[in-house]
């Protein structure tokens, strides 16, 4: 199981990469939560999102070329860790994929291949191509590399509280709890996914992981089945204190919020975080850390 020095290991390897981002506050957002948000920016991310970190970590230690499965934010960090190291990516996604999402990939020399009608249609394919198949969950190596953006918040926050992470796979909350048990034990780690998504959420309250309806259009929040090593590491840590699920329409004008009074731009995923606070006061402490996950919005959601 992961270890608080894996995650060291990963911010020598992150570091050499990628300047820490920023995490501070708003006035106006403290006026419309009631209470201090630290906003930490992945957005600020060379592909937009956190995913890097992990990828980086990961791809740091193989020396095989990768092959993986995704449409979004996860893709676009592969493809950029196999640049930097040198590797050859080949990205399977389905055949409807966003042009803009295909295109993000393949700028940084990554191959796409598509693929199928759904994700599991890709994920099928990318078994029968040569090369190490990463998973976009199932990875410790990539858990630890994104724990280095919850080491960089808890150091330069410690007084924080609460830190609210949004969950796809799982891979931020597991490293959210992870790095939080060993620097930050008061601060509770709360999980938010998409109500029309809710396969992260009800397996951590049923205790396995499940397959659920998977109706979303947040992209980053969008599976339909828990991961194994994710609810493994949140379940371990026990610094999961409660999980929330919000509608899509309350994301949207999370987004909104984060636009006018944080001028900051959010994709969907990347303003869950923020829904989740002003859906449920009751749960938040006096200094709540907001991960804004990521930036890569569609221009249908910039419109929105
Ligand atoms: C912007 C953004 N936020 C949050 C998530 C969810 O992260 P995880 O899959 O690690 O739970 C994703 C996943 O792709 C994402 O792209």
């Amino acid at each position: 199981m992961l270890t608080m020095n894996d995650v060291l290991r990963a911010r020598r390897v992150v570091a050499a990469h990628l300047p820490p981002t920023p995490s501070w506050s708003y006035p106006l957002m403290d006026e419309v939560a009631g209470r201090r948000l630290v906003v930490k920016h992945e957005n600020a991310q060379p592909t937009g999102a956190f995913k890097v970190r992990g990828a980086l970590n990961l791809l740091s230690g193989l020396r095989d070329d990768v092959v993986t499965y995704s449409t979004g934010n996860h893709a676009r960090a592969i493809a950029y860790a196999a640049r930097e190291f040198g590797r050859r990516a080949t990205v399977v996604m389905p055949a409807a994929a966003a042009e803009l999402k295909v295109r993000a990939v393949e700028a940084l020399g990554a191959a796409v291949v598509l693929h199928g009608a759904r994700m599991a249609d890709a994920e099928e394919h990318a078994r029968t191509l040569p090369g190490r198949l990463v998973s976009p969950g199932d990875e410790p190596e990539l858990i630890a590399g994104v724990a280095t953006a919850y080491l960089e918040l808890f150091e330069r926050h410690p007084g924080l509280d609460t830190v609210v992470v949004p969950v796809g796979s799982g891979t931020g909350a597991a490293a959210a709890c992870l790095v939080a048990a060993a620097v930050a034990p008061q601060c509770r780690v709360i999980g938010v996914q998409s109500a029309a998504a809710p396969a992260a959420h009800d397996s951590w309250r049923g205790g396995r992981c499940v397959y659920r309806g998977n109706h979303t259009r947040i992209d980053g929040l969008a599976t339909g089945r828990g991961f194994e090593v994710p609810q493994a590491v949140i379940r371990e840590s026990r610094q999961l204190k409660d999980f929330v699920l919000v509608e899509d329409d309350a994301i949207d004008a999370a987004c909104r919020v984060l636009a006018l009074r944080a001028g900051t731009q959010a994709e969907g995923a990347g303003a869950a975080a923020l829904a989740a606070v002003l859906q449920r006061p009751d749960l938040m402490g006096d200094a709540v850390g907001v991960v804004v996950s990521g930036a890569n919005i569609t221009e249908l959601e910039l419109a929105r």
